[in-house]
């Protein structure tokens, strides 16, 4: 078999065979095949597509590429969260310590940036010393001891799903329903967990633009869940605006400590105690949405999920002071705001302009390896249905450089629709996806 022809089969819109699936996905691990056929070959499938059995074969290679997590050993049921990326979306950080607050152990495998979306990754790696490159050897042992883990990838697990995201990131080969589904499964699969709530985010400031392409990505997802025998929950969940205020990484690190201090912005807290509430459904710990997020609450209230997040931070070595004291991250030396140019009703507030200026201003990468800036990003001032008057601040930008700044002043100055007549506030959730 040769990776050329494999390359041209799927851009000439053939179906590919297992056999090509798993040998092109082994290659390109192993690093006999490299980068550039790669991107030649996500291009043909983000163009062309793939069946739901071609995912699912590609899904299952890249989870085969490395090692696969068996937790049955280490706790009697793990619940895995994953978002299929957003701008501000910084839920994980917040939901892992309620979840396991509320009694359920947590396994979490997240990602980096991806194009306009952040990653989990980056902004936990905000807090110094905080290490995301867990061994499997020290994902079981974390998941066992504290009962709570949120890594990434390591060389060990899904590592062909590692290396194509990194790739994906920066050729432009982002927005594909196979190539999501099979990203997020693998790692889900390879991670071991039993019972999986995956959040996909519909709207200009996702992936999926339209709620159709969402819907058809999580039923997706959740049947090649269930091929595997896991149990599956996909919720759907606007991403037309940012989610909270802040978009950049330690930004969202303070928001989602913040958050946990009960001081989060009403939207993301509404969303974390969904999320929470779903997981803990999933794993059997509540009968119903509302006595999980009942439980949630608790954990809010008391401050336990806080607690919770200490310990993870202290586990895999980052500097638990700033959990206590979340004005140490670091901070852009410039902050500007942008005014309303006229008073009314906020009819519009574009997550994917905001995700993409924040990458500019170095919060993401534009090519592999790239360094991000963990200080600079945007703060988010308005929501759709808001009223504003002339002058009020709509974001606070916080950059490194004038270049950037100026860059997102006139980016951003685009970003908000500002009418007279009255409009409402989007809904945060658009419907469940799951086997039932
Ligand atoms: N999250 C992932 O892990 N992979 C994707 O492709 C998109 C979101």
């Amino acid at each position: 078999m040769r990776a050329v022809e494999i390359i041209e089969k799927k851009r000439d819109g053939l179906e590919l065979t297992q056999p090509e699936i798993e040998f092109f996905v082994q290659g390109y691990a192993l690093g006999d095949i490299p980068d550039y056929q790669a991107s030649a070959w996500a291009m043909a499938v983000l163009l062309n597509g793939m069946s739901a059995e071609e995912t699912t074969f590609l899904t299952l290679a890249m989870a085969d590429s490395g090692e696969k997590l068996d937790l049955s050993g280490v706790v009697d049921i793990a619940v895995d969260k994953h978002s299929s990326g957003g701008v501000g979306d910084k839920t994980s950080i917040a939901v892992v310590p309620l979840v396991r607050a509320c009694g359920l152990p947590v396994g979490k495998m997240s990602g980096r940036g991806l194009g306009f979306s952040g990653g989990t990754l980056d902004k936990l790696e905000s807090i110094p010393g905080f290490r995301t490159d867990l061994t499997k050897d020290e994902f079981l042992s974390q998941l066992g001891s504290l009962g709570m883990v949120l890594s990434g990838q390591s060389v060990d697990l899904a590592p062909a799903d590692g290396k194509l995201y990194a790739l994906r990131d920066v050729t432009g080969t982002v927005q594909s329903i196979p190539l999501i589904a099979s990203s997020i499964m693998s790692k889900k699969i390879a991670a071991g967990a039993q019972a999986i709530l995956l959040d996909v985010k519909t709207g200009n400031g996702a992936f999926m633009t339209t709620l159709e392409e969402a819907r058809k990505l999580a039923s997706l997802m959740v049947s090649i869940g269930a091929l595997s025998g896991r149990s599956v929950t996909a919720i759907l969940s606007d991403m037309n605006q940012p989610l909270g205020e802040a978009v950049g990484n330690a930004l969202e690190m303070k928001e989602a400590i913040h958050t946990l201090m009960g001081r989060g912005p009403a939207d993301f807290v509404e969303h974390c105690l969904e999320i929470t509430g779903q997981m803990l459904v999933l794993g059997h710990r509540a009968d119903t949405i509302a006595e999980g997020r009942k439980m949630a609450e608790g954990a809010l209230e008391t401050g336990s999920g806080l607690e919770y997040l200490k310990k993870l931070v202290e586990a895999q070595g980052g500097d638990v002071a700033v959990v206590d004291h979340p004005d140490r991250l670091a901070e852009a030396p410039i902050k500007a705001v942008i005014e309303a140019p006229q008073s009314g009703y906020v009819h519009e507030v574009n997550a994917r302009q905001v995700g993409e200026t924040a990458v500019v201003l170095g919060a993401g990468r534009s090519k592999k390896g790239d360094e991000i800036d963990p200080a600079v990003g945007i703060s988010v001032m308005v929501k759709v249905g808001d009223r504003v008057e002339d002058g009020q601040p709509l974001f606070v930008v916080h950059a490194r450089e004038e270049s950037t700044l100026s860059y997102a002043r006139s980016r951003l100055s685009g970003a908000t629709k500002i009418f007279d007549k009255a409009c409402e506030p989007l809904p945060l959730f658009y419907g469940l996806v799951n086997s039932d």
